[in-house]
Formats: C-alpha cells, sequence, structure tokens
C-alpha cells in the first residue's frame, strides 16, 4: 500500500478538508525526514507515529521546520517521535555514510548524479572534492574507482564524519580528508578533476578548482542552481575564469534536480585545457 494510503487508512477523515496529506518521505539510515503542510502541523506527532508503522526501517521521524540554512548548508528539522539518537548509518549503492540527517544535509535528489560521476571516472584518476561533507560524491568515487581522492569540508562535524566513514568503507588507502576552507587548502596543479558540490555563489570558487588542476588540464564539475536563461550567461562566466587561470573551456550541463520555483539545480561537466599559445 502506498504511503498516502496508508495515513488515510490508519488517521482516517481526521484529516483537515483541502489540506494535502503528504505522499512520501526521505529516508536516510533508520531517521524519515518529512515535510508537511501548514495545516498538518497538529498532526505531526500522529504522523510520525504512524510512519514508523509504514516502514521497519524507520525508528526516529523529523519534520521541516525551516529553511537550510548558512555556508555549512545547516537543515532545520525537529524530531517529533521515536529514538532521539539521529546519528545513523545509510547505505546506498554500496556505499556507507554515517551521519546526523538532522544536523547534516544528505539530498536524495542528487543521487543519480553521484552515481553518474562515479561510472565516468576511470581508474587511477587524481580528484579534489572541495566541498565533501560526509563523502557524498569521493566515497562513491573512491569505493567503485580505486582513484585517489582529496575531500574538503570546513564544517568539523561534517569532518568527522568524513573520517568516520573513510575507515568505515575501507579507502584509507586512497582517500583523505582535509578540514578548512578548500580555497585555501586546495591542492595546487594535481587533480585531473575537481568536483565543486556547492550551490552558492560556485562561480566565485571556480579560480581555486582550476589551480587544483594539472596545468596541462582536466574536468571541473561544477554545480549551480539558476534559471534555464542564464545557462548562457554562467557560460561565459566560466570561459571568463577559466582563460585567467590558462585554459581553453568546453563545457555540457545536465539538470540535476527541481530547485525552487524557477530555478533548477545544473552540473556544468567543464573540460579545461591550456591556452594554446601558437
Ligand atoms: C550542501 S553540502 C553538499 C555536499 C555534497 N558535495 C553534495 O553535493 O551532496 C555542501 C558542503 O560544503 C561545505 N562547505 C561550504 N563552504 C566550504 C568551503 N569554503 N570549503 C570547504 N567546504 C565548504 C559545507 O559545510 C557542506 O558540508
Amino acid at each position: 500500500m502506498r504511503y498516502r494510503e496508508f495515513l488515510r487508512k490508519k488517521i482516517g477523515n481526521r484529516f483537515p478538508e483541502n489540506v494535502p496529506v503528504p505522499s512520501g518521505f526521505q529516508i536516510v539510515g533508520h531517521v524519515a525526514l518529512l515535510q508537511l503542510h501548514d495545516g498538518l502541523g497538529e498532526f505531526a506527532q500522529l504522523i510520525a507515529e504512524v510512519t514508523m508503522e509504514f516502514d521497519h526501517r524507520i525508528r526516529s521521524v523529523a519534520v521541516k521546520t525551516d529553511p537550510t540554512t548558512g555556508i555549512m548548508r545547516k537543515p532545520g528539522y525537529r524530531l517529533v517521535a521515536g529514538d532521539s539518537n539521529t546519528v545513523t548509518e545509510h547505505v546506498e549503492g554500496g556505499v556507507v555514510f554515517r551521519l546526523d540527517p538532522l544536523r547534516l544535509t544528505f539530498s536524495a535528489g542528487n543521487v543519480a548524479e553521484r552515481m553518474r560521476l562515479s561510472n565516468i571516472i576511470e581508474r587511477d584518476e587524481m580528484i579534489v572534492d572541495m566541498f565533501a561533507c560526509v563523502g557524498q560524491f569521493s566515497l562513491h568515487i573512491a569505493k567503485k574507482t580505486r582513484s585517489r581522492v582529496v575531500a574538503i569540508e570546513i564544517n568539523p562535524e561534517a569532518h568527522r564524519f568524513l573520517v568516520e566513514n573513510i575507515k568505515l568503507n575501507g579507502v584509507e588507502d586512497r582517500m583523505q580528508a582535509l578540514l578548512g576552507d578548500c580555497r585555501k587548502i586546495h591542492p595546487v596543479n594535481e587533480a585531473n578533476r575537481v568536483i565543486l558540490g556547492y550551490l552558492h555563489n560556485t562561480f566565485e570558487y571556480l579560480p581555486y578548482a582550476l589551480k587544483s588542476l594539472r596545468k596541462d588540464g582536466g574536468y571541473v564539475h561544477l554545480h549551480a542552481a539558476l534559471p534555464k536563461r542564464d545557462i548562457p550567461e554562467a557560460g561565459n562566466t566560466i570561459n571568463t575564469i577559466a582563460l585567467e587561470q590558462g585554459f581553453d573551456t568546453e563545457f555540457s550541463v545536465r539538470e540535476v534536480k527541481h530547485y525552487s520555483p524557477g530555478i533548477e539545480h545544473y552540473v556544468f561537466d567543464i573540460h579545461a585545457t591550456p591556452i594554446r599559445t601558437w
């Protein structure tokens, strides 16, 4: 039975009229994350308890209370039912992620992009992940490709989980976690691929990503949230920044997910080559 029908069956006509009953939730390990319409606030506890009955994996249920904020992308959730220990282990494509989803973002909408990226990377690459969080991109890559990955994270709490996750996934021999601002501590002239998995002013970080690339160039995967009509302008910005760093660029763009009204989350796959001097 589908979740919405299950809720209707269990809570039935106690739901107010004209307020949409939730159609689903995100599950991260044993934690279910729910987004409720305003009119359902007083039903949060009841919905949470019924949600735990719906799926035996769920032991904690939290409801979104506030938007995700700050450079560390702190999500706004309130635990409404179940186990107050929300540190959990989430398995995705054979990779284990230990994290607290009430304190760190773990986007369900990016799963396909995490898989795609780890599938196009070959063995023995050298990759810098400049916004690593708990290893969403890096761990898939390190585990599947045996490439070397330097993962940079500014939030000490996310960095602690990142360090644990490297051990949990047995990739200590090829993955390293650095704590700090990626603009200051990125490797220089070393990578053949850099990931900029961050959606706020990402273009400001592109010069540092290009400094991380080897002199003979490579790829940068730059994520950005923008209206479709702004893609050509974003392309011009990429070219201008790359020229300043000594690279010519070609790029293709893919939509990762819907972000907000009129705005999509895109990834620019940028191929950077040294500017020809003849
Ligand atoms: C929204 S998460 C994205 C994680 C992952 N890249 C993904 O796309 O799923 C962005 C992460 O970048 C980190 N961050 C923000 N500014 C940073 C900086 N200047 N240097 C390193 N990490 C940074 C945040 O703390 C957060 O953990």
